[in-house]
């Protein structure tokens, strides 16, 4: 790949810099066993290209919608790394894409309340479609509980969603718990973590 577009004139999260450290910590642990993950909505890349220098017993698959690919592409040739894949298009509400070795974990972040209901309905059926056995799953992001804000700011960040796109909002710990059981997956871990987040591992 080539380096066609400087770093400095590309999408760049704040948000992805501060939580990256916490999040790896926690990845250390989950992903110590796992081989193949495949990353849903990696966005600007900031999160995939911290991962795969840190966790390099990992083949990581980075993926968004195909919109968010030629950035997302642009990111990554700066860092080459031989476990970090070339992303593919994977948008949860179409077919998801084969993969030649099977995935074993999925990462997804700050996803679940940016899609829509049937949108989070499809990331979990297609997690349960393309996720080997055993395998884990581990999504970081703003959840309620029980329809409750965890924070005044999580209250404000959800009307601020709403505002972009009605579809979208903060989703129930225990409507997301339930999704994943009906594809066999099982929450293991609720971690909180800085800024009102949480880390959700599931496994199967
Ligand atoms: C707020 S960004 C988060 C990006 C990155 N993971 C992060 O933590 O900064 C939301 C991401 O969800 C992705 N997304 C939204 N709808 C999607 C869909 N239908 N299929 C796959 N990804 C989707 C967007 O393309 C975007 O990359």
């Amino acid at each position: 790949m080539l380096k066609t577009v400087p770093l400095a004139h590309l999408p760049f999260s704040q948000a992805c810099e501060n939580n990256k450290q916490p999040i790896l910590s926690l990845l250390m642990q989950w992903f110590a066993q796992s081989n193949h993950v495949l990353e849903v909505g990696s966005g600007t890349g900031q999160h995939c290209v911290h991962f795969a220098a840190h966790l390099d017993h990992l083949h990581w698959q980075p993926s968004d919608q195909l919109t968010y690919l030629a950035n997302l592409q642009a990111r990554l040739a700066h860092f080459p790394l031989c476990n970090l894949a070339d992303p593919v298009a994977l948008d949860v509400s179409q077919s998801w894409p084969q993969f030649t070795t099977q995935v074993d974990a999925i990462y997804s972040a700050n996803t679940l309340h940016i899609m829509s209901k049937p949108l989070v309905e499809a990331f979990f059926a297609g997690c349960g479609q393309v996720l080997a056995t055993p395998g884990c799953v581990a999504v970081y992001g703003a959840f309620n509980y029980a329809g409750q804000y965890t924070s005044a700011s999580n209250q404000q960040f959800d009307d601020w969603l709403k505002q972009q796109n009605p579809h979208s909002g903060i989703r129930d710990i225990e409507w997301i718990t339930s999704l994943a059981k009906q594809h066999d997956l099982h929450l293991q871990q609720d971690v909180a973590m800085p800024a009102n987040n949480r880390m959700l591992y599931f496994t199967r």
